[in-house]
């Protein structure tokens, strides 16, 4: 059965992370989305959050199961019994960055690949630390995110 990982930080999970998660689910039997629980951050979403707000988004994909890891992505993957590992490419920009990432972990474990999936257009611009900051100015973030993200963030922003 063919799985894959999705993993990232999710904070919070945008319409570019859920276009990336809608076409992976299609070329996979089993797609884990896997938040990285990273202490040395400090992100607006707890991790617990995070995983709500994915779950909620993905719960109309019902081969997509959403989890969390500490510590390496490809040690992950090996817990998870899998040999791919799923990223989304917006720009030239994100190159470099996923390259380094993508070889270092096949340094580390040969048998894992790395599978890059070109984020559809109109989400290319499209970041979670944009939507942030966007949303911290009270801007709209509706193209931007869920409804249910959206309003986790007002709600967020409001008591902060
Ligand atoms: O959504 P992000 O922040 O771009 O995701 C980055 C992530 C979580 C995939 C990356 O930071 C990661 O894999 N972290 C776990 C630690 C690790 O495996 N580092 C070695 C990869 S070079």
């Amino acid at each position: 059965m063919a799985r894959a990982i999705y993993p990232g930080s999710f904070d919070p999970v945008t319409k570019g992370h859920l276009d990336i998660i809608r076409r992976a689910s299609k070329m996979f039997d089993n797609l884990t989305v896997a938040v990285l629980n990273n202490s040395d951050k400090s992100p607006l979403f707890s991790v617990d959050e995070r995983v709500k707000m994915l779950k909620e988004v993905c719960a109309d994909i019902p081969n997509v199961k959403v989890d969390t890891f500490s510590g390496l992505t490809i040690d992950y993957a090996k817990k998870c019994d899998t040999d791919v590992i799923i990223r989304g490419l917006r720009a030239i920009t994100d190159f470099e960055y996923e390259l380094q990432m993508a070889q270092t972990n096949r340094k580390l474990m040969p048998s894992v690949d790395t599978v890059f999936l070109t984020t559809s257009l109109e989400y290319a611009y499209l970041s979670s630390s944009i939507v942030r900051e966007v949303a911290s100015y009270g801007g709209d973030i509706h193209e931007f995110v869920t409804e249910g993200v959206a309003a986790r963030m007002r709600e967020k922003f409001s008591t902060n």
